[in-house]
């Protein structure tokens, strides 16, 4: 059963008046049949303008998608990679934040922060996130109830990204509420203003926190950033901060999605579930299958830079480019079965992560995360009983299910 079957479906031949642009659309309906009338009839769709928002291309295919992430060059990312900041046109980190920095100064900027992410990194990292989901479960197992949102995870991915910022434990509380609020919303009435006032204090945090470890040697990314340099030159304090910024972001919330996701998922598929708990689906594909299911990151955007055909259509130099992961990672051309949650499905070439030179950085650390929820489950707790309605985020970036009210019994 799909997660999202617990909403309404929206009716596919309402889709000429679809706002995909809406976060209550995402948040409070179940958009498969849409997606899948859009990848039969209208694999290349334009969506029309709606109120102030100018119109934008929508693509839903596996294989669309994969050759818009590929191309940087035709399908840029410096107007913004998300329809927020495409469709005001510009994105203010344009050039200083990866995820919004095409060619040479993208791939050097990422080396940096890759080379900083090393082995032993990884291995110390994943001893911290184990050991931390395992108390964390102990704990939702005590208490019995819980939300594993709040309770569970929330308290991981935020806490795994600190560590490789050293952001102080105190401090770790204020981050997570405005990176919460920043980019989605666990509220309807969440505003644009809301997000930008919580964008502008995490910017202002990470300025001051840079400054201070400016000529510091320590081997966190904060002090790594803050001192090194491109080409002989340092960068710019902007360029430290925004970057700072895209790794609270990527990673908070996404992977609290995905965890929460996990859960849900299983409690779903009592066989799927069982299955995992004898040991006859691998980890590894389980993981794989939890991220295609999930897909925090609902579409991902571009500005097409030359005239290009996609999906059956042609694309003109300046229009807006939307891909949907949503459908993508559902597309019936690539996936068996698509509808169905398989934890030992292989091959599984989702695209949760995108593709391409801005494939997510911090992909590594989700799947640690989700492999260390996963064993926690399998080897701690016998039975998942969702006790209440689970909440949606409200957001047309990110999707999924933020809050589950669950009662965890232990082995
Ligand atoms: C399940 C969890 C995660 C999901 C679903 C996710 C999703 C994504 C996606 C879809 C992109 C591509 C953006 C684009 O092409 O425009 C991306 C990029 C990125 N992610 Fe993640 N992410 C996750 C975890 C993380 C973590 C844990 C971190 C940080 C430690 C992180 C940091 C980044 C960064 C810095 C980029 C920009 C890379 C670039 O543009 O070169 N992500 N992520």
């Amino acid at each position: 059963m799909r997660v999202s079957q617990l909403l309404p479906e929206l009716d596919p031949d309402q889709v000429e008046t679809l706002d995909l642009t809406s976060p209550t659309v995402h948040a409070e309906h179940d958009l498969s049949a849409v997606w899948r009338r859009l990848r039969s009839d209208h694999p290349l769709y334009w969506h029309p303008p709606r109120d102030q928002n100018p119109g934008f291309w929508v693509i839903t295919r596996h294989a669309d998608a994969l050759s818009v992430f590929r191309d940087s060059q035709r399908f840029t990312s410096t107007s913004g990679n998300v329809l927020e900041t495409l469709l005001v046109g510009s994105d203010s980190a344009t050039g200083k934040m990866l995820a919004v920095t095409d060619g040479s100064r993208h791939t050097e900027v990422r080396r940096i922060i890759t080379t900083a992410l090393t082995p032993a990194v990884f291995d110390r990292l994943e001893k911290r996130i184990e050991g931390q989901v395992r108390q964390l479960m102990a704990r939702a197992l005590e208490r019995g109830q819980c939300d594993f949102g709040d309770d569970v995870a929330a308290q991981v991915p935020l806490a795994t990204i600190c560590d490789m910022l050293a952001v102080p434990d105190a401090d770790r509380p204020y981050i997570h509420r405005l990176g919460s609020s920043s980019v989605s919303s666990h509220e309807p009435a969440h505003t644009t203003t809301n997000a930008w006032t919580s964008k502008n204090e995490i910017l202002a945090y990470f300025i001051e926190l840079a400054e201070e470890r400016r000529g510091g040697s320590g081997d966190d990314l904060v002090t790594i950033l803050a001192n090194a340099d491109v080409r002989g030159r340092p960068l710019g304090t902007d360029e430290i901060v925004f970057n700072c910024y895209s790794l609270i972001l990527g990673g908070d919330e996404t992977t609290r999605l995905a965890m929460t996701g996990a859960v849900l998922a299983l409690a779903e598929n009592p066989e799927q579930w069982q299955e995992l708990q004898r040991g006859e689906a691998g980890l590894d594909s389980a993981v794989e299958e939890v991220l295609r299911w999930t897909t925090p990151s609902r579409h991902l955007g571009r500005l097409a830079t030359e005239p290009v055909e996609v999906g059956g259509g042609r694309i003109e130099a300046g229009d807006v480019v939307t891909v949907w992961l949503a459908s993508a990672n559902f597309d019936e051309r690539e996936f068996s079965h698509s509808e169905r949650f398989l934890l030992d499905r292989t091959p599984n070439r989702h695209l949760t992560f995108a593709y391409g030179p801005h494939f997510c950085l911090g992909a590594r650390l989700g799947r640690i995360q989700l492999a260390a929820t996963l064993t926690a489950l399998r080897d701690m707790v016998a039975g998942i009983e969702v006790t209440g309605s689970p909440k949606r985020v409200y957001s047309n970036f990110l999707g999924g299910t933020c809050n589950l009210p669950v009662l965890l019994k232990a082995r």
